[in-house]
């Protein structure tokens, strides 16, 4: 017997997004034993870092793994920052909305973009232990509180539970999450290599790290400088599509369509908007909510039309080369490192990026991290080693598809004296923008946009070229070397030998080795 329509739909429900990601953990990260582990890390130091930021103080970072119960999986996660804190009302949707937060809305390069990840930690530490989190924050007015929170997966909001005031004088955020079925490891996909990773990229963050084994790393900070702030990144009519607008004109403040394309995009002047719109005959007094698709349609093809300045640059806030290398250096004491961070340049004709590459050579360079288990010590493993980065958050897993991996693959190593299965190396690939285009929520690859793989290519290139030449310096020194030993071992019997045959006084020929092997002094001085 056939079933009817009316019959099938009896069984159509609407869900909430959090019940949507309660049944897709993994599109947030949460797949793997130790990918999910590190996933919650991930979330939880990239907020610390950039509140902290935000709050204009030196972040300075608390991260523990707790074993739970001994020999088991189960585990608590701690991570604390120095920042300004959570104001009490807001507790219930930064930990246990999803899709909830200060960053997704406001156009500006941050490490958290989505609004996600903090309150996927949440559920995916309610889904797999049935716990909630453990929140303690300043709260602004001078207080601190301490609630669990859960999340309510039917509604998509948090609840919060055993709310109380705890006294002293503190400022910061901490959040302690359990979580069952991890697995703690030293491999390059675990904790101990992302931190590791995030302290080279941010020299100015200071990390203390307990493992479960209570082995304690602290990460020194190299700088005391804290970032300048990036300033809010308006899209620019270039980079967006009709859709895109029509998001935009649904929650602008401007009450007409000139209005709303002046203040919403950037180096739209009102002159400008109203040239657009008369190209586009669109009515210009509008309410932007009106707009049709068509509509805008014909404004996106006539801002092709019209000349506007290039998108503004200069809210980006890359890090700097001056940094990848302290970074570099201060992690793995490398023989060499050359650091360049590029110009911005645009994707898709209007979203502003830039991309910086570091160098390091020697040292703790290339020693890719393949420990076995807590507290181990790192295995050496020689080869070249990518480090990536957006935004300065370290990027570990889904490299296969990440425009930043396909670049460096892309490079010619040999032309520039490199055999990349040995030699001890390092390349560091940071990409910055407002907009990095990630290839899914779990924020771990970036997508193979053509201006961008074509950047990080020639970035790469420049710091390749400086690798090549200190290469080819340490050969040229090797060689002189070469040389120099084999007059200081042969030079002496000669002269004896000489002085034996001509009956003469052995002649003094420090002076003549000093002519010849001198310029192996002089390097080395
Ligand atoms: N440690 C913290 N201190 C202060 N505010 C925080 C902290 N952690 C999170 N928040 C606030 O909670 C919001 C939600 O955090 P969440 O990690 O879920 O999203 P996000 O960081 O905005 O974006 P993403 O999903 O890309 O991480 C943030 O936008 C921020 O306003
Ligand atoms: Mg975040």
């Amino acid at each position: 017997m056939k079933t009817n329509a009316e019959e099938l739909f009896k069984e159509f429900r609407e869900h909430s997004v959090s019940e949507f990601f309660r049944k897709n953990a993994a599109m947030l990260g949460y797949t793997g034993k130790i990918r999910s582990l590190t996933t919650i890390i991930h979330e939880g130091v990239t907020n610390a870092i950039d509140a902290a930021e935000e709050a204009g103080v030196l972040p300075k970072i608390f991260v523990a793994i707790k074993r739970v119960k001994e020999e088991s999986e189960h585990f608590k996660v701690v991570i604390e920052d120095n920042a300004s804190g959570i104001p009490e009302e807001y507790i219930p949707n930064v930990f246990g909305k999803m899709l909830a937060g200060t960053k997704l809305h406001r156009h500006m390069q941050s490490r958290g973009q989505q609004g996600i990840g903090v309150s996927g930690s949440v559920m995916f530490g309610q889904i797999t232990s049935g716990r909630p989190a453990t929140v303690i924050t300043s709260t602004g007015n001078g207080e601190i509180i301490r609630a669990d929170v859960m999340i309510d997966v039917d509604r998509n909001e948090g609840k919060v539970m055993n709310a109380e005031k705890l006294e002293g004088k503190w400022r910061g955020t901490r959040v302690e999450v359990e979580v069952k079925d991890v697995t703690y490891m030293r491999s390059r996909y675990g904790p101990f290599n992302y931190l590791r990773m995030t302290a080279i990229a941010n020299p100015h963050v200071h990390i203390t790290f307990v493992e479960p084994d209570g082995t304690l790393t602290i990460l020194e900070h190299a700088t005391d400088e804290v970032p300048e702030r990036p300033k809010p990144m308006p899209l620019h009519p270039w980079g967006i599509m009709s859709d895109d607008l029509l998001v935009l004109a649904k929650h602008t403040k401007g009450r007409t369509v000139t209005s709303f394309l002046s203040t919403e995009l950037s180096r739209v002047s009102k002159r400008k908007a109203e040239e657009v719109l008369k190209l586009s005959e669109v009515n210009a007094n509008k309410k932007p909510a009106k707009l049709t698709w068509e509509e805008a349609e014909h404004i996106v093809s006539a801002f092709k039309q019209v000349k506007l300045m290039a998108p503004p640059t200069a809210g980006l806030r890359p890090i700097g080369a001056a940094d990848i290398e302290n970074g570099l250096r201060q992690i793995l004491r490398p023989e060499f490192t050359y650091a360049v961070t590029r110009p911005p340049k645009v994707y898709r004709g209007g979203l502003p990026f830039i991309v910086e590459a570091g160098i390091a050579y020697g040292g703790g360079a290339g020693k890719t991290v393949e420990g076995k288990g807590e507290g181990e010590e790192i295995e050496a493993e020689a080869g070249m080693e990518l480090l990536r980065f957006a935004n300065r958050a370290p990027l570990i897993f889904d490299q296969g598809g990440c425009a930043i991996t396909s670049a460096a693959r892309n490079i010619e190593w040999r032309r520039y004296g490199v055999d990349v299965s040995t030699a001890p190396l390092t390349l560091f690939v940071n990409v910055v923008s407002a907009y990095v285009p990630y290839t899914s929520a779990g924020k771990q690859s970036i997508a193979e946009e053509p201006e961008i793989f074509d950047e990080i290519r020639s970035t790469i290139m420049d710091v390749a070229r400086e690798l090549k030449r200190f290469l080819n310096q340490k050969i040229r020194i090797k060689e002189r070397h070469e040389r120099a030993g084999v007059f200081e071992q042969y030079l002496p019997v000669i002269a004896r030998k000489a002085a034996s045959l001509a009956g003469t006084k052995q002649p003094d020929i420090k002076p003549l080795l000093k002519k010849v092997t001198g310029d192996k002094h002089d390097e080395e001085s």
